[in-house]
């Protein structure tokens, strides 16, 4: 894990840190006007990284990183959604230019949650085909304004995450069986409008590798029983393989377009899909990972209907795995060798190389004599890294490894009181302060770390 041939990076996306609501010219995005309930922070300010940006980025230098991974906000470089935005477009290009002038490769998500509103209030967003054309133009739009510096590209961030949470996709269906056809037609539309990204990608970054970043799901059965088998087997069809196998062979594995059509779920398709499918291969695919999943088969009769949607189904349901420790934030229980063994299981299926995106332990962080002793972090993330090593030294083509996150960010869903940072954002859920930065135990660790690898 040398220097020359590695990414050590660290990660951040846009609505989770920048803030600059409203500003240079930034739309409404969808994770702008979402409910957020009392006493959580929303992603108006976040961590205000709009206007700190020069100053994070002399602290990514500060760190020893060569790879940023970030993502363009959507309303940000297209405004309202049809026109892009010079000013957002100017904001991203400092920074893109920034880093390079720092020896940080920048590695942007194309789409990390966030969405033009209009595209929803218009349209529907994803449940309409109109959204392909409408991402396709936005991903156009960036390649050709950094793609002659930019040469690292994710497409979707965690596509099972996105198709299913309302407050990100805008899809507020309240008919049950409805809501869950929605969800997989929006799924299939981001499958079309990645390959057809990719397709313009081809041909406007010549030199250029683009992919997926999945949220790898590990999964293991509960316990022996060939029930609990086939469940976590039709778990890794719905939870990773549907998104992986479309964007690699432009195909769904065959249990879950059966159980679809079952349902009368399966999305409505064109004849002339199929081959926009099935060619414009990812070269990388981006892992993010915090922990493994458990699974079993559904007892009759049980109600899955409080589950996250794509757990709502007669095919699995979430396990419990006791040899696991758990911690309040990470209830599924910490698993660094299962990074290696999700990792191993995508080579095997795909033989693409990949670049760990997101790994990470949540807490609530303390200030402490003017610090964050997070020496629960350090730990955690040395023990995933080994599992890089490990992965590596058997001869995986693994690129690089950007943990979750920089710096503290907005949660997906619970603000600042869990956090992700290698650097505290002095700001609370209610009390924004000055977003002053300042680098946690865990940051000096993996600056000792880069240093030592290089
Ligand atoms: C991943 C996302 O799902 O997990 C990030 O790509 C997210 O955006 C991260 O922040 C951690 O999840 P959460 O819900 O704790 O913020």
């Amino acid at each position: 894990m040398g220097k020359k041939d590695f990414y050590w990076g660290a990660s951040t996306s846009a609505f989770q840190v920048e803030g600059g609501f409203g500003e240079g010219g930034k739309g409404v995005a969808t994770t702008d006007v979402r409910n957020v309930p009392d006493g959580i922070a929303d992603s108006k300010i976040a961590s205000d990284h709009y206007y700190h940006m020069l100053e994070d980025i002399a602290l990514m230098e500060e760190l020893g990183i060569n790879l940023y991974r970030f993502s363009f906000n959507w309303t940000r470089v297209m405004g309202e959604g049809m026109e892009p935005n010079q000013e957002g477009i100017q904001f991203y290009n400092q920074l893109i230019d920034a880093c390079i002038g720092k020896g940080i490769t920048p590695f942007p998500t194309l789409y990390h949650f966030e969405m033009p509103q209009a595209f929803v209030t218009a349209f529907g967003g994803w449940k309409s085909r109109e959204c392909v054309d409408r991402f396709v133009d936005y991903a156009e739009v960036c390649f050709q304004n950094f793609g002659d510096r930019v040469k690292l590209w994710g497409t979707i961030n965690e596509q099972l995450i996105v198709s299913a949470a309302s407050d990100l996709n805008g899809n507020h269906e309240t008919d049950v069986d409805e809501k869950m056809k929605q969800m997989y037609q929006m799924s299939y539309h981001m499958s079309l409008a990645e390959k057809k990204a990719i397709q313009r990608f081809r041909e406007i970054v010549k030199d250029g590798k683009i992919g997926p970043v999945c949220s790898m799901q590990v999964v293991y059965p509960e316990s022996p029983s060939p029930e609990n088998i086939l469940a976590s087997k039709n778990a890794e069809d719905f939870l990773q393989n549907c998104f992986l196998d479309m964007s690699m062979n432009g195909e769904y594995p065959k249990s879950y377009s059966n159980y679809l059509h079952t349902k009368g779920w399966f999305p409505k398709t064109k004849p002339e899909d199929r081959l926009i499918l099935k060619s414009n291969k990812p070269d990388i695919i981006g892992i993010n990972y915090y922990c493994s999943t458990c699974i079993r088969a559904v007892e009759k009769g049980e109600d899955t209907s409080k589950l996250p949607p794509f757990y709502r189904n007669e095919l699995f349901t979430l396990g419990n795995n006791p040899h696991l420790v758990k911690t309040k934030w990470m209830e599924f229980g910490i698993d660094p060798e299962g990074l290696y063994i999700g990792m191993r299981a995508i080579y095997e299926k795909y033989k693409l190389p990949m670049i760990v995106t997101e790994n990470g332990l949540a807490f609530s962080d303390v200030l402490e004599d003017g610090t964050v002793h997070d020496d629960y972090r350090i730990d955690y993330l040395n023990q995933h890294i080994k599992q890089c090593e490990r992965f590596i030294e058997e001869g995986y083509p693994l690129l690089g490894y950007s943990p979750w996150s920089l710096l503290d960010l907005v949660s997906s869903h619970q603000g600042f009181k869990k956090r992700y940072g290698l650097i505290y954002v002095d700001r609370t859920d209610t009390d924004v302060k000055e977003c002053r930065r300042i680098p946690k135990d865990s940051y000096y660790w993996y600056q000792k770390k880069i240093k030592e690898n290089y």
